[in-house]
């Protein structure tokens, strides 16, 4: 088989990874995104956890998905600590995005999560997201999880940038702050479509493009390869998507989503109120495939699948 021909196989036959919306309720009021809590449009749901179980045990392709527990706050699900141990036991690597405004939901769910993701997007996080004291509740809660945790747990800060904070002073503010506190650090551009979008962000190229020179000169060659694709992606040129053939996205009313990137109802492939995960998936076969020059986002969670998957199997044609 040449690595294309893997390239290909790997492509369409299950997803990698479950971007998982366990709640539309969240805890903030963070202006760039839809979930916040202002949003009096936002219907408020839990996916309720029988639900999960069902889908999980009568699904094949979900046998070996790592999962990315979310919201809103997944902290706000009142089974939240019961979805994250179900994932657990049943051998998924379990990711906990979170906003760590509440430590103890968050710290309940501790012994069945492999990574925590927290969100932290500079000097003036707490006012951008609405949150007084939030910045500090991040830092005590690290602290909390390297006291608590009894396996190691993978810790890694993700700032978001958008034009309230897209230039490098901020960044490097936050990667110092993620080295004095030995935690990883990923970088996401703020997108007004997809999922989350709400409103619209002129994104600076200039100032994009210095902070992926200082993230080359760090070192961190994944981090700049990201925002190097995504200046090309603002560009109108870039890599094909294979995002939709990696990943999947469930939302807390059972939607499943082709992506983050594409508007809700264009992505939405079926409900799992009504059809077995397998099925939605198989029948999106050909939409995902011509999906593959989409496109339309620049969503780090779909560009790093892109780039994680052209680095390990793409090969062009020849
Ligand atoms: C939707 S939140 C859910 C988890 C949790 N509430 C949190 O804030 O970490 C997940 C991530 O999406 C990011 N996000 C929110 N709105 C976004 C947007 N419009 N574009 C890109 N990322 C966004 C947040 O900054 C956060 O890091
Ligand atoms: S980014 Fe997270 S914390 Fe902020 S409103 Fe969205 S879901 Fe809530
Ligand atoms: S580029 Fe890929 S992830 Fe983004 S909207 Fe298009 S299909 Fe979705």
């Amino acid at each position: 088989m040449t690595r294309l021909s893997v390239a290909q196989s790997v492509l369409y036959d299950a997803p990698r990874t479950i971007y998982f919306y366990a709640t539309s309720y969240c805890n903030s009021n963070c202006s760039y995104c839809i979930f916040r809590n202002s949003n009096l449009e936002m219907k408020r749901e839990h996916l309720p956890l029988d639900l999960l179980k069902k889908v999980v045990k009568e699904s094949n392709l979900l046998k070996r998905t790592s999962w990315v527990i979310q919201g809103g706050e997944i902290g706000e699900h009142p089974q939240a600590a019961q979805i994250a141990e179900f994932l657990h036991l049943n051998g998924h690597f379990v990711t906990l995005l979170t906003n760590a405004i509440h430590i103890p939901s968050s710290i309940r769910m501790l012994p069945f999560v492999d990574a925590i993701t927290i969100s932290f997007d500079g000097r003036r996080h707490d006012i951008v997201r609405g949150a007084p004291g939030n910045t500090e509740s991040i830092f005590e809660y690290i602290k909390q999880v390297r006291e608590k945790a009894i396996n190691p747990v993978d810790l890694t800060l993700q700032m978001t940038l958008g034009p309230w904070n897209t230039n490098l002073d901020e960044v490097i503010y936050v990667k110092e702050l993620a080295d004095e506190h030995h935690v990883g650090l990923r970088i996401n551009v703020a997108s007004d479509t997809g999922v989350l979008g709400n409103g619209n962000y002129t994104q600076n190229i200039e100032k994009l493009a210095k902070i992926e020179v200082y993230f080359e000169s760090e070192g961190e060659n994944f981090t700049a390869r990201y925002l190097r694709e995504y200046v090309k992606h603002l560009k109108g040129e870039r890599l094909p998507c294979v995002s939709t053939s990696i990943y999947s996205t469930i939302l807390q009313d059972g939607r499943v989503l082709l992506c983050q990137g594409l508007d809700t109802e264009e992505a939405t492939i079926g409900n799992l109120h009504d059809n077995r995960f397998d099925d939605i998936w198989n029948w999106a076969m050909d939409t995902r495939k011509e999906l593959r020059t989409c496109n339309k986002c620049g969503l780090s969670c779909q560009l790093m699948g892109d780039i994680k998957f052209d680095e390990t199997f793409y090969a062009p044609e020849s």
